[in-house]
């Protein structure tokens, strides 16, 4: 499995231009049709074999949803498909360039029914802004869902924030294979909903991940001791918050792996900061085995991470 997983997946947090060049990642040029969430990939196997003209991207938190999408599509050859393990709603933001996205498709997503999570909801204002940035003129977001209200609710942030023009929510009659919550709802007797979003208006977002790779060079020698200061180093500011919660030392108790969390807004990253000793000091950078999206707030971590080893 593993040479078909490589087949597909796709690893932008590796990538040193941002947004990115699809064209160039499918070595082809096609309409670009994105689905967030596929879960067993049901949907975006059969769509990429319905559409062999476009360029599909799917976007998952569950490796095992990867696993079992990348299955599917070597079972029939897809070589229009690309797989990545990230948010959906950051990766639609930071990985696709204005105007550049022809469809995108959500199909049953967590509704998070209760209001104290109502941020966690994917289709909300944020998602709409994205939305009506990075798709085409007239391109399609189309939400599918078995829970009413969150497809009303859906369909009025579009339909009030963002330049669409919003049609649904309207029962969704059977077609194509349906995707397996569509097919375990639908088994217990369920209406399902569709909303479409069809792009009028061009809006603007703020992208706040880049390609390159943050270090600093600092001019004192490290020691375990003076690494260890930077456990517990931490700051939030508004939108934005870091911690360093523990170091590793390799045998010869010289290079330094200081483990972190990084948070924009909602956007949460772990990763590895290396500290490695060289002639004049030391270098503070990302670890390679663990690179995280630049962000704000993982650069303000090797920032930090430095002063506090030269003790400013
Ligand atoms: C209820 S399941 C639906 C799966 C599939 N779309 C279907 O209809 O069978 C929701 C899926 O969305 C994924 N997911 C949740 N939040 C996500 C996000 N921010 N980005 C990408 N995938 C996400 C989950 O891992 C899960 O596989």
């Amino acid at each position: 499995m593993g040479s078909e997983l490589n087949r597909y997946l796709v690893r932008p947090e590796r990538w040193e231009a941002l947004p990115a060049d699809w064209d160039a990642v499918f070595g082809r040029s096609a309409p670009l049709a994105v689905e967030i969430g596929f879960g067993s990939g049901e949907f975006l196997s059969w769509a990429a074999r319905e559409h062999p003209g476009w360029n599909w991207v799917g976007f998952e938190t569950s490796l095992t949803c990867i696993t079992k999408a990348g299955r599917k599509l070597a079972h029939w050859g897809a070589g229009n498909v690309r797989l990545a393990l990230v948010d959906g709603q950051f990766a639609l933001r930071e990985l696709f360039p204005d105007e550049s996205v022809a469809r995108v498709y959500v199909h049953f997503p967590c509704p998070w029914p209760k209001a104290r999570h109502a941020e966690r909801r994917l289709v909300g204002p944020g998602f709409g802004q994205t939305l009506a940035a990075v798709l085409a003129p007239d391109g399609l977001f189309t939400l599918t869902t078995d829970v009413l209200w969150y497809a009303e609710d859906a369909a009025a942030c579009l339909a009030e924030a963002n330049p669409f023009r919003v049609t649904g929510p309207q029962p969704l009659v059977e077609e194509g294979p349906g995707t397996r919550y569509e097919r375990k709802w639908r088994g217990q007797g369920r209406a399902i909903w569709q909303v479409v979003a069809e792009r009028k208006v061009k809006g603007a977002i703020q992208r706040i991940a880049e390609g390159t790779m943050p270090h600093v060079r600092i001019a004192v020698p490290v020691t375990p001791e003076t690494v260890a200061r930077a456990v517990g180093l931490r700051e939030a500011w508004p939108g934005g918050a870091f911690a360093v919660k523990e170091a590793f030392f390799a045998p010869d108790g010289k290079i330094a792996l200081l483990r972190a969390f990084a948070t924009d807004d909602d956007f949460q990253q772990h990763y590895f900061l290396a500290v490695v000793p060289d002639q004049a000091g030391a270098m503070v950078k990302l670890d390679g085995a663990t690179v995280p999206f630049r962000t704000p707030a993982v650069k303000r971590s090797v920032a930090a991470v430095a002063a506090a080893l030269e003790g400013r």
